[in-house]
């Protein structure tokens, strides 16, 4: 059988873009005790991240969450090369590059021809498919995706993809490798946004749309959801922290590859956003205005509005992990898990629902539907199955 070889950390790791994505998996990578290869066909950029691998292990020292021993070792373990021929003795590759299916596939074909028959090729996609980007090769059943989060050093889930021709020990042996590095791993299925990136959909558009009723302004939502849910961002600061590029880039993808489903709809207004540049923080303004001189909005502290709010957004939620569950892209543990671990909510939605009651889940989505008599407040089956069976998703 293909690709039956155990990772070990006498397998060395080829990272493909040193950016963002790359230049933090390729940390963890060697923090594990892997030789790694970093490649980018752009010689600033890896000399920018072998620049910041340096300065960033000098601060783990100072701040002694590393020995000056191990950043050496780490620093030894990780070689940034210009030519992808140095990836020919490689057990797992990573690409990092640039988010276009064109690109990518060309990479992974031109890899194919250069690597050993039992390495494994994983790709960091937030937003494309698996079996896409695995066509390009002729051994598909080596490709998978293995999803990390921002900053993959700091951030524990990562979530495994194998693609509809990736062999099963391939799954196995990626989700062993990436266990080994101390990470939390889910497995998910080759949908669109995955788990967390389909499942957090509702927390950004479920709020902007009680803004855009005019129910509330966005201060009032962010206490609402962090008084109330005991989220650590409100879904405006969140979304202001992210980009409000990448964000409604993100929504518009799901809401795309989904076929228009009405729960991922984009809303108009943080396409305006977008136009404007009013990307968040790092562009000095998004929902909110981040400049020195202008004081923050306050929120409107009504607790019987806070609650409502609070009410709608979790309900949307839960409705959503609910029916992923029924569409079987992942168990109710890593569905849960990935929520905790990859966006940091307080609790698992599934876990959540169940203290709620999935009687008033279901009552509140109801409400909604007959109210709006639109699709997307429809209450998933495996919700209204449940109800009637008065079961619970943990005893
Ligand atoms: N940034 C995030 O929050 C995030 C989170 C999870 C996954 N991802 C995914 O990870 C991937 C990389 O994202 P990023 O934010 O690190 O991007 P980035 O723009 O920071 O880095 C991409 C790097 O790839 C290089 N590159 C482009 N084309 C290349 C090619 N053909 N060969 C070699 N190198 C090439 C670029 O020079 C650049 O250095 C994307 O697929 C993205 O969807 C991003």
């Amino acid at each position: 059988m293909a690709n039956n070889q155990q990772l070990t950390t006498n397998n060395i790791i080829g990272i493909i873009g040193s950016g963002a994505m790359g230049a933090g998996i390729a940390q963890v990578a060697a923090t594990a005790g892997h030789n790694v290869i970093v490649y980018d066909n752009n010689q600033t950029a890896l000399d920018k991240a072998k620049a910041n691998l340096d300065s960033t292990l000098k601060k783990l020292v100072e701040k002694q969450k590393l020995t000056d021993e191990k950043a050496k070792s780490i620093l030894a373990n990780t070689q940034f090369a210009n030519d992808l021929n140095q990836f020919k003795n490689c057990g797992l590759i990573i690409e990092a590059i640039v988010e276009n299916i064109d690109v990518k596939q060309k990479l992974f074909s031109d890899l194919e021809v250069i690597v050993s028959a039992d390495c494994i090729l994983a790709t960091n996609t937030s937003s494309l498919s698996i079996a896409s980007i695995a066509s390009a090769c002729k051994k598909a059943e080596r490709v998978i995706g293995i999803h990390f989060f921002n900053p993959a050093p700091l951030m524990p889930l990562v979530e495994i993809i194998p693609g509809i021709l990736t062999d099963n020990t391939v799954t196995e042996n990626s989700k062993k490798i990436i266990d080994s590095w101390g990470k939390v791993t889910v497995l998910t299925k080759d949908t669109p946004g995955f788990i967390v990136n389909r499942v957090a959909r509702s927390f950004y558009g479920e709020s902007i749309r009680i803004y855009e009723e005019g129910m509330a302004d966005f201060a009032t939502i962010d206490w609402a959801l962090k008084t109330y849910g005991g989220f650590k961002m409100g879904p405006f600061e969140l979304m202001d922290f992210i980009g409000n590029d990448i964000n409604y880039k993100v929504t518009e993808s799901v809401w795309t590859q989904f076929f228009f489903e009405p729960r991922f709809k984009p809303s108009l207004t943080q396409k305006r956003l977008y136009e404007a540049k009013l990307f968040g923080r790092k562009s000095g303004r998004g929902y909110y205005n981040y400049a020195e001189s202008v004081a923050m909005p306050q929120p409107k502290q009504d607790e019987e509005l806070g609650k409502y709010i609070f009410n709608r957004v979790i309900t949307m939620l839960i409705n959503e992990a609910i029916d992923s569950l029924y569409l079987q892209l992942a168990t109710k543990e890593d569905l849960d898990l990935a929520m905790t671990k990859g966006v940091n909510y307080p609790k698992g939605l599934l876990k959540w629902a169940d203290e709620i009651g999935l009687k008033n889940v279901y009552t509140s989505l109801d409400v909604l539907y007959e109210l709006y008599n639109e699709d997307r407040y429809r209450p998933s089956i495996l919700l209204k199955m449940m109800v009637r069976d008065e079961k619970k998703f943990y005893t």
